[in-house]
């Protein structure tokens, strides 16, 4: 996983037909995603259930690109190494999660995963100052996370801004999660984001039997967010 700063298309499987992972995976590849974004959910942290270790495990070999987890579970650090495990690249985990974050983000990277943090739209920066060289994605939440199709919060068009200041030259990844389409994917790479989640926005319309729709949808956004870098 070499670091760069071009904009990265990362579909959730959350919006994906649960019943066909391994065949919804291979068709969002085909159609030119650069991530697979992998909503972990646990019905505490987050009021909604989805996916554990095995689960993960098993659509593993249908990716081919970049398995990027996103943990919303509290605990979380008893559970990282059994998401490594399953093959993670990316391991996020919240800060709201625990008390712990540094051990947290440590743990992850003992696993040999990049490091993700993510941030609830009600989380400021004055904590993540002290992390920053243990960190190898920020996770800006830009829903209140739980579900997909959301509608997007826009204050957090400023929160990317200060934290991509905050970051500087170290090769550190802003990822947005929530609400992103064609007409909010543009507002965050100006800001100065570069790995673009979405959900609905990516599945609408197509399925395995019609995958053309999910490559309209990805061009779509990706466009959008770089026609305003120029
Ligand atoms: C929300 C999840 C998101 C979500 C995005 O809790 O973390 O990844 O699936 O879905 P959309 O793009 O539909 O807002
Ligand atoms: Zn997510």
């Amino acid at each position: 996983m070499a670091f760069n700063r071009d904009i990265k298309i990362a579909p959730s499987i959350l919006s994906a037909d649960f019943a066909n992972f391994g065949q919804e995976i291979q068709a969002i590849e085909t159609e030119g995603c650069d991530w697979v974004h992998v909503d972990v959910m646990d019905g505490h942290f987050v009021p909604n259930l989805t996916f554990g270790p095995p689960l993960l495990a098993a659509i593993r070999p249908h990716i081919k690109t970049v398995m990027d987890v996103h943990l919303m579970i509290s605990p979380v650090d008893e559970y990282i190494e059994a998401y490594a495990a399953a093959g993670s690249d990316v391991i996020t985990a919240h800060i709201e999660a625990g008390n712990h974050t540094h051990r947290t983000l440590q743990a992850i990277r003992n696993t040999g995963a990049k490091a993700g943090l993510a941030l609830n739209p009600g989380t400021g920066l004055d904590d993540v100052e002290y992390l920053l060289d243990l960190v190898d994605l920020f996770c800006v939440m830009t829903v209140n996370p739980g579900f997909g199709g959301q509608k997007f919060i826009h204050s957090q068009v400023d929160k990317v801004k200060k934290l991509r200041a905050m970051i500087g030259d170290r090769p550190i990844h802003i990822e947005i999660d929530g609400g992103i389409t064609p007409e909010t994917a543009p507002l965050m790479a100006a800001a100065g984001a570069d790995v673009l989640v979405a959900g609905s926005a990516v599945f609408k319309g197509g399925s395995v039997a019609n995958p053309a729709p999910y490559g309209r949808n990805i061009r779509a956004i990706r466009d959008a967010a770089n026609k305003v870098l120029g």
